[in-house]
């Protein structure tokens, strides 16, 4: 077949992966791959999980959707479970990690005009990735994702990650503003990794003007970075978190957590979606919460990031095509001194998957599972390319 009929959203695609396994793909020619992308941080149990193939097939074979029009019970557990990992008080599901920011969006601007503030502003970081929507579109600070698609929304203004002087100076000086939406690291944006105290100082900054804490965890969440999310590293609480991605390992569903006023804001008829939270993607989602929980993934991959990047600065230690490498948990990131570096393509000839983002920074998402023998082959195949750029 041939991608004729699909719009070129994505660009040229290669390789028709058919199966995985674990760590592994094959494509339709039989080609074996060790996947160190997890298709975007979605797979941290990989790919076939035994319980999550079993969770899906139990529930296909029950009841796949009823609508939010009834009670759901594996949507209830699930809440029950993300509300206990998070500490924040309520939840919404939605299908998608931008519908989750939608969510997030609309409680902050419905906060905002509750208490009078009829312009609401959110202020969210350059280098951020929100979503494809036009109001997430809009709360990302890149250009390349807004261009063409103005009229942008009202209501965002962007300050720079990682420096909280100028995002105070932007917040003291706009009584607009109702929350700051950010990731605790930024993916899209390069593995940007802030300041150890980064979200403790917005936490403050926050608080001291009724502010909504609100962090993308779409891509740091669920295990990611080592900790279910990636706030818990702060000892924070934020008012609204949400999260997709590796909430389902390949079953779509994305999740807005709030807690405290934030929690109250939506009412009856504020919000909704038609499959969101479905019997099929909670009942899935509840047995990848657990077993990344319970089977000791979090802590595994906190330890198996940390092998990453030392094993790392080893070994690319001096070369003059590395600028800086960083990370949290299994979430990695190697800038490279020029864009565009063929190494993707590089590493799928080698039997390889990674991925390069923000132009010049090679990204390494491997799944949760993986074990020591899977990451020190990705860590030569990776080196070695990086070397012979
Ligand atoms: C931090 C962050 N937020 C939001 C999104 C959008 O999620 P989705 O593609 O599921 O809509 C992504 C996707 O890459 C992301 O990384």
């Amino acid at each position: 077949m041939s991608q004729d009929a699909l719009m070129n959203t994505y660009g040229p695609r290669s390789a028709k992966l058919v199966k995985g396994e674990g760590c592994n793909l094959w494509d339709d020619a039989g080609n074996q791959y060790l996947d160190a992308l997890s298709g975007i941080a979605v797979c941290g149990l990989g790919h076939s999980h035994p319980g999550v193939t079993r969770a899906i097939t139990e529930q296909a074979g029950t009841l796949l959707h009823t609508s939010n029009l009834f009670a759901i019970d594996a949507q209830e557990k699930l809440g029950a479970r993300l509300r206990e990992l998070s500490g924040l008080d309520k939840v919404f599901f939605s299908n998608s990690g931008a519908e989750a920011n939608e969510a997030a969006i609309k409680i902050a601007r419905k906060y905002g005009q509750d208490k009078g503030i009829h312009h609401p502003t959110i202020v969210t970081m350059s280098g951020s990735f929100h979503g494809r929507t036009m109001a997430t579109l809009t709360a990302t600070g890149n250009k390349k994702v807004q261009t063409g698609f103005e009229p942008l929304l009202s209501g965002f203004v962007h300050a720079p990650f990682n420096d909280v002087a100028t995002l105070t100076r932007l917040v003291e000086s706009n009584p607009n503003v109702v929350a700051i939406m950010v990731e605790p690291v930024q993916g899209e944006g390069g593995i940007n990794v802030p300041a150890g105290d980064y979200l403790n100082q917005l936490r403050e900054l926050c608080d001291k003007h009724d502010l909504l804490l609100m962090l993308d965890e779409i891509q740091t969440g669920n295990g990611r970075t080592g900790k279910y999310f990636s706030f818990e590293h702060n000892g924070i609480l934020p008012d609204v978190v949400t999260t997709a991605k590796g909430l389902g390992n390949g079953v779509p569903i994305g999740a807005c957590l709030a807690r405290g006023i934030a929690a109250q804001t939506l009412a009856p008829g504020n919000h909704g979606s038609t499959f969101g939270g479905n019997p099929l993607c909670s009942h899935t989602a509840l047995a990848v919460v657990n077993h990344i929980v319970d089977d000791g993934h979090m802590a595994a991959a906190s330890q198996l990031g940390e092998y990453f990047l030392t094993a790392f600065k080893e070994t690319l230690a001096g070369c003059g095509k590395v600028k800086d490498i960083r990370g949290q948990g299994l979430l990695l990131g190697i800038e490279l001194t020029e864009a565009n570096a063929p190494i993707v393509t590089k590493a799928k000839e080698q039997g390889l998957i990674v991925n390069l983002t923000a132009g010049s920074v090679v990204r390494l998402l491997p799944p949760l599972i993986t074990n020591q023998q899977q990451a020190d082959t990705t860590i030569d195949i990776v080196s070695r390319i990086i070397k012979n750029l």
